[in-house]
C-alpha cells in the first residue's frame, strides 16, 4: 500500500517546480452546445437530449500537433487534457463504455493523438479524469448535488450500484496509467460532500495509480475541491493525498503554506475568459499583459499557472486565446529566466511589483513605471553583484541620485528611463545577490531542509 516519503516526493515534484506554466485543455461534447462543460447539470438535460451531441461530434479541424505547438510557444511546460469530464463522455477508447470519441464519427482517441502531440513537443502530459460521471447509470441520480437528473424523483438510486460505479472509475484510471505511455501527472476532479476519499475508494485506487504510474503527480481533488487543502498541508499525508493544492480561478494572497509554515506546491487554475469548455457567447477575455502578470504573481508565491484553453466543436482553439498565448510566448522568450524554477523570494513585496527568485538572483517583476529610480525593499547594498535588464542584459547601476538621500538604507537601481518601462506588461531586472552565506539569504533559505510533514 503506498505511503508519503519525503525525498520520493521531493524528487517527483521536481519538474513540476521547474515547470511552473500548463495548459488546461477542457473539449468534448460540451463545445457543441457551447454553453461550457457544466451545460447538462445546470440545465438540467435528459440524457437522449444530450446524446444528440455524439451522434454530431466530428471535430474536423482539430490537430493535435497545432496545440502541442501553441502550448510550446507559449512557454508552457505540461499540458493536462480532459479524458473524461462530468457528462461521463471519454475523449479516449476506452473498452469499459461506448460513449467514448472513438465511436463518434470522427472515430479518433484524443488521448493518444495529445500524448503523441505534446510529447513530440516535449510537453509533459496530463490527465483530468472527472470523479463524476452524470452518464453512468451507478452514479447517484436523485437528490445528487449536481447530477442534471437531481430533482427527477422518478430517477430515484434505487438498484443503483455504487460500487459498480466504482468499479468502472477505478478501470478506467487503469485503463489511462496502462495504454497512454508515462503519464507526468493526473488531475482529478472533484470531491464534494460525503462524496470524497474512501467514498472513492482512493486509497485503492491510488495504490494502483502509484504501481502502474510511480513517477506521476496527483492532485488534492481525491480529497477536496477548489475549496480545501488537502491531508499534505495538513501535515498527514494521507494514502491518496493530493501532491498539490488546486486553487480555482483566483491566487491565494500569499502562497499556501503547510501548517508548520513551509511551502507546498500549489496551482492556480485560471481561465482565459470565464469558462472552461467552449462558450460562444463568453468574449471576455483576459488581457495577454494580464495573464503575464498573473503567472509573474502565481511564481512570486511559489505556485503554479495552468492555463485553460476551451476548443470549439471544430476543434479549434479560440483566436482570442490563441493571440494571447503567441504574446505571452513572446515575453517568455524574454523572460522565461525569471519564471521557470523560481519561486517565493522570501523578500518583502515591492511596491511596484513582485520578485521572484532562483538561487541568488532576485528577479524584480516591475509593472509599474516608477518616478525616478527603482527601489529594490529588501536588498542590501553590500549583497548586490549586479543588476541587469533581462531582455537586453543591459547593466543598470545602483542609483547615487541625491533625489533619495533621505532613503539611505533602502537600494535604488538607476533605470535610466524616468521609470518608462521597456515592457508595460512586465519588465523583468535580475538582481544578482553576493553569495554571503545564510546571513544573508533570504529567510526561507536559511534554514535547514525540512521535511513537509513531520514524521
Ligand atoms: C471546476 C469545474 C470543472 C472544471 C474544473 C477545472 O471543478 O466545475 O468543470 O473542469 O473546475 O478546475
Amino acid at each position: 500500500m503506498y505511503r508519503f516519503e519525503e525525498a520520493a516526493y521531493r524528487k517527483r515534484m521536481r519538474w513540476y517546480e521547474e515547470a511552473r506554466f500548463g495548459m488546461f485543455i477542457h473539449f468534448g461534447l460540451y463545445a457543441i452546445p457551447a454553453r461550457g462543460e457544466w451545460v447538462r447539470s445546470e440545465e438540467e438535460t435528459e440524457e437522449r437530449e444530450y446524446l444528440r451531441y455524439f451522434s454530431e461530434f466530428q471535430p474536423d479541424r482539430l490537430d493535435m500537433r497545432e496545440w502541442a505547438r501553441l502550448a510550446k510557444r507559449a512557454g508552457m511546460c505540461y499540458a493536462v487534457i480532459t479524458a473524461k469530464h462530468h457528462d461521463g463522455f471519454c475523449l479516449y477508447d476506452s473498452a469499459l463504455t461506448e460513449f467514448k470519441s472513438t465511436k463518434t464519427p470522427c472515430g479518433r482517441d484524443f488521448v493518444r493523438e495529445f500524448t503523441e502531440a505534446m510529447r513530440e513537443e516535449g510537453i509533459r502530459v496530463g490527465l483530468y479524469y472527472s470523479l463524476l460521471d452524470w452518464h453512468h447509470p451507478d452514479y447517484p441520480h436523485y437528490g445528487d448535488k449536481f447530477h442534471p437528473l437531481r430533482h427527477c424523483a422518478g430517477c430515484g438510486n434505487e438498484g443503483r450500484d455504487f460500487n459498480a460505479y466504482l468499479e468502472y472509475l477505478h478501470g478506467q484510471v487503469r485503463e489511462l496509467c496502462s495504454n497512454y505511455g508515462r503519464l507526468d501527472l493526473l488531475w482529478f476532479d472533484f470531491s464534494y460532500e460525503e462524496m470524497r476519499g474512501d467514498r472513492w475508494k482512493a486509497a485503492e485506487l491510488m495504490d494502483m495509480v502509484r504501481t502502474l504510474q510511480p513517477e506521476v503527480i496527483v492532485n488534492n481533488r481525491l480529497e477536496v475541491s477548489g475549496e480545501g487543502y488537502g491531508s499534505l498541508q495538513a501535515g498527514k499525508p494521507s494514502a491518496y493525498h493530493g501532491d498539490f493544492v488546486t486553487p480555482e480561478q483566483m491566487i491565494p494572497p500569499e502562497g499556501i503554506r503547510d501548517i508548520h509554515g513551509r511551502g507546498i506546491p500549489w496551482e492556480a487554475c485560471i481561465t482565459m475568459n470565464r469558462s472552461w469548455g467552449y462558450t460562444e457567447q463568453d468574449r471576455s477575455y483576459k488581457p495577454a499583459g494580464m495573464l503575464i502578470r498573473k503567472l509573474a504573481e502565481c511564481v512570486s508565491k511559489g505556485g503554479n499557472l495552468i492555463l485553460n484553453v476551451g476548443p470549439d466543436a471544430r476543434g479549434r482553439i479560440p483566436e482570442e486565446a490563441r493571440q494571447r498565448l503567441l504574446r505571452i510566448g513572446d515575453w517568455m522568450r524574454e523572460n522565461a529566466e525569471s519564471i521557470y524554477g523560481c519561486g517565493d523570494a522570501g523578500y518583502p513585496k515591492p511596491e511596484y511589483g513582485r520578485y521572484t527568485r532562483k538561487g541568488n538572483t532576485l528577479y524584480y517583476h516591475i509593472l509599474e513605471d516608477t518616478a525616478g529610480p527603482l527601489p529594490l525593499p529588501g536588498v542590501k547594498r553590500d549583497t548586490v553583484e549586479s543588476i541587469r535588464w533581462l531582455y537586453s542584459g543591459a547593466e543598470l547601476p545602483i542609483s547615487r541620485s541625491w533625489v533619495h538621500s533621505d532613503y539611505p538604507d533602502i537600494v535604488f537601481a538607476d533605470t535610466g528611463t524616468d521609470g518608462l518601462l521597456p515592457d508595460p506588461d512586465d519588465t523583468v531586472i535580475a538582481v544578482r545577490l553576493r553569495d554571503t552565506g545564510s546571513a544573508d539569504a533570504a529567510p526561507e533559505e536559511q534554514g535547514g531542509e525540512d521535511d513537509h510533514v513531520s514524521q
